[in-house]
C-alpha cells in the first residue's frame, strides 16, 4: 500500500508543481485548479496501482514461468512482452535440463555396463566411483591393486602430463592375473569433477594363449631340429670318413632310419592334433561300441606286447550303451593311452584295460562309458599330473625321446576326449603304477516304440 502511495505521488509529482506554479503566477484560480490537482492524483493512483499489480504479476511468471498466467497476466504490453519472454526462456531451460539429465544418465548407463573395469579418479587422484565390471573382477582386492606401485607411478604421471598412460600390472594374488591399466585424463573434467578414467582389462587368458603359442612354435622347432640336425651329421660322415666303411654305413642308415621316422611321427602327430583342435567344437556323430573298439585296438598290439612279455588283461563288460563317437579317434585314444602302458609300464609287466559303465561320485550322472588303461609302472609323481596334457610335456625327456616319444599323445587325447564332451582322470603314485581313465557320454537314442518329434 504504501510503495502505491509513494509511486502515485511520484507520478502526480510533475503535474501538481505545473499546477502550483500556475497559480502562483496567477494564471490558475483555485476553482480549476484544485479538481485538476485531484484528476491528476486519481490518475497517478490508478496507474501506479496498475504498474504494482503488474509488476506482482510478472513475479508470479518469474517464481513459476511453467504455471499457465490466466487471469494473471501483465496488463501493461511491455511487462506482458517480458512475461512471455520468461516464459519462453524456462521453457528452453527446462527442455535443456532434460536433455543434461538424459546424457548424464545415458553416461552413467555406459560406464555401468561397459564390459572393462572401469573407475573414475577425482581431482585428489582417488577413485571416486566405479563400474559393476570392475566390481565382479575385483571386488575386496580393488584396494590393493589401486596401491600398486606400477599404477600409482601411471596415475602420476597423466595427472602431470595430461596424456593417457598404460602399465602392466602383475596381481599375485589370489590368483595370479596380468591386468593392464590404462589412465586417461579428461580436459575439460566432468561437471562432477571426474578428473580421470581407469581402465582395467584382465590380460591374464591372452597372455597364457600367447605364451602356449610360443611354446608351442620353440617346442615344435626344436624337437624337429634335434633328429634333422643328428640326419645332417649323419650324411656328412657318410660322404667323409665313412665313405668306404660298409658296417658303419649300414648302421647309420638304421640310425637315420629312426629320426626320420621321429620326424615324420612326429608331424603326423602334429597334424593330427590340429585336425582334432579345428573339430574340437562340432560333437562327433557316429555310434561307436567301445567294447569292439577296444578288441580290434588290442589286436594290433599283439606283435609289441610279445616282444616286450607284457601281459595285458582285458577287462569288458557286457550291455554297454554305445557312444556318440568317432571310431577313428577314440582309436587313437585307446592306441595312445596303451603305448604309454607299454613304453612306461616297464617290460614284462602287466597291463589292465577295462571298458565298464561308471561307477562312484567321480564321473557324472549321465548314462555313459568309463574305459580305463592301467599300469604297474614307476608311476608319475603328483607335481607333473597337472601339466602332463600339455604339448611336449615329458616327465623324463631322455627316457621319452628314447622310447620314441613326442609328448604329444596324451594332449591328443585330452582333445579328443573334450570333442567328445567326455572327461580324462589320471591317477598315480610314484611307484605303484598309473591309470588313465576316459569317460564318455552314452548315446542319446530316441526310445523306441516312441512318438519323436523331429
Ligand atoms: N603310463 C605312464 N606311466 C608313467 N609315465 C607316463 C605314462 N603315460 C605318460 N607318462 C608320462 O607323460 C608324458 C607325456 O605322455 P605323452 O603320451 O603325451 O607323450 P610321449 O609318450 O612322451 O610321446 P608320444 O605319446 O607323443 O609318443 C610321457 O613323456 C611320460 O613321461
Ligand atoms: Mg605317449
Amino acid at each position: 500500500m504504501w510503495r502505491v502511495a509513494g509511486t502515485t505521488l511520484l507520478l502526480a509529482a510533475t503535474p501538481l508543481l505545473c499546477l502550483a506554479a500556475l497559480g502562483a503566477l496567477g494564471f490558475l484560480t483555485a476553482a480549476p485548479a484544485l479538481p485538476a490537482a485531484l484528476v491528476c492524483l486519481m490518475a497517478s493512483f490508478v496507474v501506479a496501482q496498475l504498474w504494482h499489480r503488474d509488476l506482482a504479476r510478472l513475479t508470479g511468471v518469474l517464481r513459476a514461468p511453467a504455471m499457465p498466467a490466466a487471469g494473471h497476466w501483465p496488463v501493461i504490453p511491455a511487462l506482458g512482452r517480458i512475461a512471455s519472454d520468461i516464459q519462453r526462456l524456462a521453457r528452453g531451460l527446462a527442455a535443456r535440463a532434460v536433455e543434461t539429465d538424459t546424457a548424464r544418465r545415458a553416461s552413467e548407463a555406459i560406464i555401468e555396463r561397459l564390459p572393462d573395469p572401469l573407475l573414475l579418479l577425482g581431482p585428489d587422484r582417488a577413485p571416486s566411483r566405479s563400474n559393476a565390471a570392475a566390481h565382479a573382477a575385483f571386488g575386496e582386492e580393488m584396494a590393493a591393486v589401486l596401491r600398486h606401485p606400477g599404477l600409482r607411478t601411471a596415475i602420476d604421471r597423466a595427472f602431470t602430463s595430461g596424456r593417457a598412460q598404460t602399465a602392466d600390472l602383475t596381481l599375485p594374488v589370489p590368483v595370479a592375473r596380468e591386468v593392464q591399466a590404462t589412465v586417461i585424463p579428461l580436459d575439460p573434467r566432468l561437471p562432477d569433477g571426474t578428473a580421470a578414467l581407469l581402465v582395467l582389462s584382465d590380460r591374464t587368458r591372452e597372455r597364457a594363449v600367447e605364451r602356449t603359442r610360443s611354446d608351442f612354435v620353440t617346442n615344435a622347432s626344436h624337437e624337429l631340429r634335434t633328429p634333422l640336425a643328428s640326419l645332417i651329421g649323419f650324411i656328412e660322415t657318410l660322404r667323409g670318413p665313412a665313405a668306404d666303411d660298409l658296417p658303419a654305413q649300414r648302421r647309420f642308415l638304421g640310425i637315420m632310419a629312426e629320426q626320420a621316422a621321429r620326424m615324420h611321427r612326429l608331424i603326423d602327430d602334429l597334424l593330427s592334433l590340429s585336425r582334432i583342435e579345428l573339430n574340437e567344437h562340432l560333437p562327433p556323430g557316429e555310434r561307436v561300441d567301445v567294447v569292439d573298439l577296444a578288441r580290434s585296438v588290442v589286436a594290433g598290439f599283439e606283435p609289441r606286447l610279445a616282444e616286450r612279455r607284457v601281459t595285458l588283461r582285458l577287462d569288458l563288460a557286457d550291455d554297454l550303451p554305445l557312444v556318440a563317437g568317432d571310431a577313428d579317434q577314440l582309436a587313437q585314444v585307446l592306441t595312445n593311452l596303451i603305448d604309454n602302458a607299454m613304453k612306461y609300464g616297464g617290460e614284462r609287466g602287466e597291463i589292465r584295460l577295462a571298458v565298464a559303465r561308471p561307477d562312484g561320485t567321480r564321473w557324472p550322472v549321465r548314462p555313459g562309458v568309463v574305459i580305463a588303461v592301467a599300469d604297474q609302472g614307476p608311476g608319475i609323481a603328483r607335481a607333473h599330473l597337472p601339466r602332463l596334457t600339455e604339448r611336449f610335456y615329458r616327465v623324463d625327456k631322455a627316457r621319452s625321446r628314447g622310447a620314441g616319444g613326442t609328448g604329444l599323445g596324451l594332449a591328443i587325447v585330452k582333445h579328443i576326449v573334450n570333442r567328445h564332451r567326455g572327461q580324462l582322470a589320471i591317477d598315480s603314485e610314484e611307484g605303484k603304477g598309473s591309470m588313465f581313465s576316459v569317460w564318455l557320454p552314452a548315446e542319446t537314442e530316441p526310445p523306441r516304440g516312441a512318438i519323436v518329434e523331429t
